[in-house]
């Protein structure tokens, strides 16, 4: 089946020889990314994390019956697919991203039959599914491990990484979950150590084992049979491994990507997955990570290759420091990044998911001042920039960090390994909660804020993480009937990109690149020009944009008042955190 590749990879190198010849003779190639349409680069992707959107039956943790229940909110934001975070059966280490049995329902989401209707009643929105996909590793619970930990001559022995005790102890792997660091752990009943790099209770699967890997096409083919419309590959740049576990340098685990991420064959599988699931249904395919250069980022999604159609990469979300960040960086990277994908290949853009803290409180202000200008004005960015925007659940809302206080407040395993961790080696605890204030990834997982009833309209019982007490007058219920609030902006701004292929495809220029304040950029297709500017400050701020604006159509501004910024010649003056789309004639 691989060996069938080569000769696919022979045809499209002898393809591409010749268009190289051909276009010598061509005036500039247009954009690439124009000619290629594709659903999936147009459509907008609405995160939900499910332990926290909606409750149905008040045991305090979200369900689908829940999302079921706020179908018509979803569908009337205007997005095109919902990804949702892990639903299928587990022990709950990770919040489902330890899967104990992949072809069933977690008890706290419900059954099958729940499930079903979801799909069913997100088809008859026409709103498509994306289902995560959790295949780094398993649950320490799942039968396979159980059965591997059995014995040395387990059938399932090699399905995950284990390295006998005799041979000594092997090379350290950094555990990003692990209260001690160290992702091997000594198992009594074989006497050898198995490999988890997220905690213990998430074994890393052996991809280099073809039944491990039927096994897992089986699984996205029941998945797929049963009509869902895509798979997010969860932390599968780590999938492939170089099973001898050489020794890495010193220190290397302050940058293990550089370590873990592509290891060897993992192109192999992908294609190998491809050719077996995602060549035989309509679904699309997003991998988390995207390797440690552009290079591997393109040999994950360019569509020559048969692996994946997008990837997303953490860079941009890297940026947000709690010290705080420079618009000049903030420009730069996504820059850097867009011109890496001008010609080929597709990513997404996003500024939150469920493992960050929420985007207004990173990038924005979320001061009572600027919270709903800033977390407006960092919407407009996601959805008028090139790629397929990710855009996480309550941020519609400009939900902010909860910064609790407390470690018994925070839910998220790594906050609390880390925090034993801290404390077992002498760190400073007031030093890593200010820190989790401002970075956990429970931030993002507090509770959807419906209404101003207990609990947010959340749940009747007590919700498995706190409530952020500002849902009192921060909700969806408050939001509605408000045409300028968070929420009808954002239904906004989701119209005006379906109705503008521009936004989508259109080529992206920076403009006024040093502007300390200011990110303005064009957006470019067939002629027509839109010209977009963001105030990322909390003060006035002038952009020499080098265009003349004063006969441009105002598409969209995040102020009330209808005139939009102050237009001169070539320059624009932006109130606070103000946010503009102009058509330029
Ligand atoms: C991915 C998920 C994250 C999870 C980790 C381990 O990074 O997004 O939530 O903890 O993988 O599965």
């Amino acid at each position: 089946m691989l060996a069938a590749n080569w000769s696919t990879r022979l045809y499209y190198s002898s393809i591409l020889l010749l268009s190289l010849l051909l276009s010598s003779c061509r005036p500039a190639q247009p954009d690439a990314s124009q000619s290629e349409k594709a659903w999936w680069k147009e459509v907008v992707v609405y995160q939900i994390y499910p332990r926290s959107f909606k409750d149905s039956d008040g045991d305090g943790v979200g369900d689908l019956k829940g999302i079921i229940s706020k179908l018509d909110y979803i569908k009337s934001l205007g997005v095109d697919v919902v990804w949702l975070n892990p639903i299928y059966s587990s022990p709950n280490d990770d919040n489902g991203y330890d899967v104990s049995d992949y072809r069933n329902i977690m008890k706290d989401f419900g059954t099958m039959a729940d499930f079903d209707a979801l799909l069913k009643g997100m088809h008859e929105r026409h709103i498509k599914l994306v289902m995560d996909l959790v295949v780094n590793h398993s649950s320490d619970e799942h039968k396979w491990f159980q059965e591997s930990r059995s014995s040395r001559q387990s059938p399932y022995r090699n399905y995950y990484h284990w390295w006998d005790a005799e041979r000594g102890k092997p090379a350290y792997r950094y555990s990003l979950f692990d209260i001690n660091h160290d992702a091997w752990k000594w198992d009594s009943v074989s006497n050898a150590y198995y490999l988890h790099y997220f905690s213990r209770k998430q074994p890393d699967l052996n991809w280099e084992n073809p039944r491990l890997r039927q096994e897992v096409y089986d699984i996205m083919k029941f998945w797929a049979g049963k009509g869902i419309d895509g798979f997010r590959l969860d932390a599968f740049q780590f999938a492939a491994k170089d099973t001898s576990f050489p020794p890495f340098p010193q220190g290397y685990e302050k940058n293990f990507i550089e370590y873990y991420a592509m290891g060897p064959h993992l192109h192999d599988y992908l294609r190998e997955m491809n050719q077996e699931v995602f060549s035989k249904y309509p679904v699309m395919s997003v991998a988390e990570g995207a390797g440690k250069s552009f290079k591997d980022a393109h040999e994950l999604v360019d569509a020559d290759r048969h692996e994946l159609n997008m990837a997303y990469a953490f860079e941009g979300v890297d940026i947000a420091k709690p010290e705080g960040y420079t618009l000049a960086h903030f420009k730069e990277v996504f820059s850097r990044w867009d011109s890496a994908f001008a010609q080929k290949g597709w990513l997404s853009i996003f500024l939150a998911n469920h493992d960050q803290a929420r985007m207004v409180s990173r990038f924005g202000n979320d001061s009572s001042a600027f919270r709903d200008l800033s977390s407006k004005m960092l919407s407009t960015f996601i959805m008028t920039m090139r790629g397929t925007p990710y855009y996480y659940n309550g941020d519609e809302l400009g939900m902010t960090n909860a910064r609790f206080g407390q470690i018994e407040d925070y839910r998220d395993v790594s906050a609390l390994n880390e925090y034993q961790h801290q404390k077992n080696t002498g760190g400073d605890l007031q030093k890593f909660i200010q820190r989790l204030r401002f970075e956990s990834r429970d931030n993002g997982r507090t509770p959807f804020q419906w209404d101003s009833t207990a609990q947010a309209g959340f749940t009747t019982g007590k919700p498995w993480i706190g409530v952020n007490p500002n849902y009192t007058w921060l909700n969806a219920a408050a939001q509605e009937g408000d045409p300028n609030s968070c929420l009808n902006y954002f239904r906004k701004l989701t119209k005006l990109r379906k109705e503008n292929g521009i936004l989508v495809y259109g080529k992206y220029t920076l403009l006024d690149k040093d502007n300390p304040s200011v990110y303005a950029y064009t957006r470019e297709m067939e002629g027509k020009k839109w010209l977009i500017a963001l105030n990322f400050s909390a003060h006035t701020a002038e952009a020499q944009v080098g265009l003349n604006t004063t006969n441009a159509r105002l598409m969209l501004s995040n102020y009330t008042a209808a005139s939009g910024p102050a237009r001169k010649a070539s320059a624009l003056t932006l109130r606070p955190y103000e946010a503009v789309v102009f058509q330029l004639p």
